[in-house]
């Protein structure tokens, strides 16, 4: 395929994006991009002292490297560096261009369907409740023996939810034309298949 197709997949911290988002590419031969690594990256060398405008304006790709960018400490910069319009403004062509790759691309995010791609072919926002989100989290963190509690995810999840949705700057919503996938009470298969379904009915 060498025209463009944009799925623009937007939702809050452990709805569920990023698995479907990766699954979705994978089956349909798309890339995919996620793009809190970008804020992750971002958020990761304000903790070292970069100045986080610096920081992103000078974003490289191997910057997205790191496994250490999946710790909570590291999300929660990544949610503070996200609501300073020059770091959102110095990521914007990168995401652009890839969502206009040729053969097809999925970018899931916090402002896809509203901000970076509102001209996407579909668009999915994908959530769930924040105390189904936090277990999810929780059981990710534990498995990966970190020393986390329960209470301490959901604080860090309502944290994140509160700031990513009420920035000035392209705050998490879902684009008027989104399809609203809610994965509270759906396993991986059932979200994944809803998900496809609206994809394949607007190819
Ligand atoms: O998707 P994630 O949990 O890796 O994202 C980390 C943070 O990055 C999230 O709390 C807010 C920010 N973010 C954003 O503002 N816009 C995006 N498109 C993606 C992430």
């Amino acid at each position: 395929m060498t025209e463009t197709f944009t799925i623009a997949i937007d939702g809050p911290a452990a709805a569920g994006k990023g698995t479907i988002s990766k699954a979705v590419a994978a089956r349909l031969g798309f890339a995919h991009l996620d793009t809190g690594l970008l804020y992750r990256a971002v958020g990761a060398k304000t903790l070292t002292g970069t100045d986080p405008i610096v920081a992103a304006q000078s974003l490289q790709p191997e910057d997205l490297d790191g496994t250490d960018l999946r710790t909570p400490g590291v999300a929660q910069a990544a949610s503070k560096v996200a609501v300073i319009p020059e770091v959102r403004a110095a990521l914007v062509d990168f995401q652009r261009a890839f969502a206009r790759r040729a053969g097809g691309a999925v970018l899931d995010g916090r402002d896809i369907g509203t901000v970076i791609c509102p001209d996407a072919d579909v668009k999915l926002f994908v959530t769930a409740s924040a105390e189904v989100r936090a277990e999810r989290r929780y059981q990710e963190l534990a498995d990966k023996g970190m020393d986390v509690t329960r209470d301490e995810v959901l604080a860090d999840v309502k944290a994140r939810d509160d700031r990513d949705m009420n920035r000035a700057e392209a705050p998490l919503k879902p684009a008027m034309d989104a399809v609203l996938i809610d994965t509270s009470d759906l396993s991986i298969e059932a979200a994944l298949e809803a998900a496809l379904k609206e994809i394949v009915s607007r190819r």
